[in-house]
């Protein structure tokens, strides 16, 4: 007798019946990028098919990404004004509160996340504050990011979404909404967040390079996968709701092992750079996009994401509904 695993891969409707994996649109979380302004829909160069909008332009683009099904998005800033202690980032009439009390108002169900990190907001670009000697203050940097998720609790945020990788800023952050009342705003920790060259067009998109150095002393080295438990234990014990593992696709190893460890549920951000590439190669006719994204989704499900961060939610939700994925 032979075994015949090709048995069980004779049609759709069989395969579809014993596959181990299932993507659903609740998973799907959509990250968006507000800017200063009013009217405006601007392209990301570096993310063909993304945009910067104005708070006041958000609204339409969420009624279309929450007419795909997706239920949940992530906002990220970017002020017109920078400066050294990126202060926008803690400016209640700032760019993603006005965004925020504008898409709270008319959409109350939609489940709003804001990224917490200082490079968006400071001129230098770095996640933290910089000392005279260059290197980054990490415990001068807490006050400001615990700030910045209180301005976007106050605004509305449902989950704040540290992503700054400043040691103890998620028990700051805790500490900071409890204070004033705010003990039902969850915390997504961008826990285990790798110094990673796939963030490139993102930081177009943000205005967020550094301006001198790196990442690299507070991202963590794309060499480790041990230390993935480490971050994660100490996000856990400063009182994390969810957990992250960033970037996607090259880290699936790291998300297997965060899941397998995590009482809480994990979270992957398939980044800027994963969708700049898919895009890129679409583009010329190299791969087929539908084909790429839902592989690479089944990819991040499979080695255990359970949200999938994606700046193709709105097409994956509307692939996910037909059936064709
Ligand atoms: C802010 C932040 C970054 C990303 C999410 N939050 C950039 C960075 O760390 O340089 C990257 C997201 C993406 O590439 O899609 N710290």
């Amino acid at each position: 007798m032979i075994i015949r695993p090709r048995r069980l891969r004779r049609s759709e409707a069989l395969r579809s019946l014993v596959c181990e994996t299932r993507l659903s649109v609740s998973m799907l979380v959509y990250p968006m990028f507000i800017r200063e302004g009013s009217g405006i829909e601007e392209d990301i160069v570096s993310m063909p098919g993304q945009k910067r909008y104005s708070p006041d332009r958000l609204p339409f683009a969420l009624e279309r990404v929450i007419s795909s099904g997706v239920g949940a998005v992530l906002l990220f800033g970017v002020p017109e004004k920078k400066d050294f202690f990126g202060s926008e980032a803690y400016n209640d009439d700032g760019v993603v509160p006005n965004a925020l009390r504008e898409a709270k108002r008319q959409f109350p169900e939609l489940l709003c996340i804001t990224d917490v990190c200082l490079c968006e907001y400071t001129d230098h670009g770095h996640c933290g504050c910089p000392r005279d000697d260059g290197g980054i203050d990490n415990d001068a940097s807490l006050p400001l990011l615990a700030k910045s998720a209180l301005c976007f609790a106050r605004a509305g945020a449902d989950i704040v979404a540290p992503s700054d990788m400043m040691d103890g800023r998620v028990g700051a952050i805790r500490t900071a909404l409890d204070a004033e009342g705010f003990t039902d705003t969850a915390i997504l920790s961008y826990a285990v967040k790798y110094a990673s060259a796939f963030y490139g067009p993102f930081r177009e998109a943000a205005g967020s390079a550094p301006s001198f150095g790196d990442r690299k002393t507070y991202q963590m080295d794309p060499r480790n996968r041990r230390e993935a438990l480490r971050e994660m234990k100490l996000d856990l014990s400063e009182g994390a709701d969810i957990l992250m593992v960033k970037p996607g696709l090259p880290y699936l190893d790291v998300l297997r092992t965060v899941k397998d460890a995590s009482p809480v549920p994990v979270g992957a951000y398939c980044v800027s750079g994963e969708y700049s590439m898919i895009k890129a190669a679409a583009e010329r006719g190299w791969l087929d996009e539908r084909g790429a994204v839902c592989e690479a989704a089944h990819s991040l499900a499979r080695a255990g994401a359970d949200i999938l961060i994606t700046y193709h939610a709105p097409e994956l939700a509307r692939w996910i509904a037909s059936g064709n994925f």
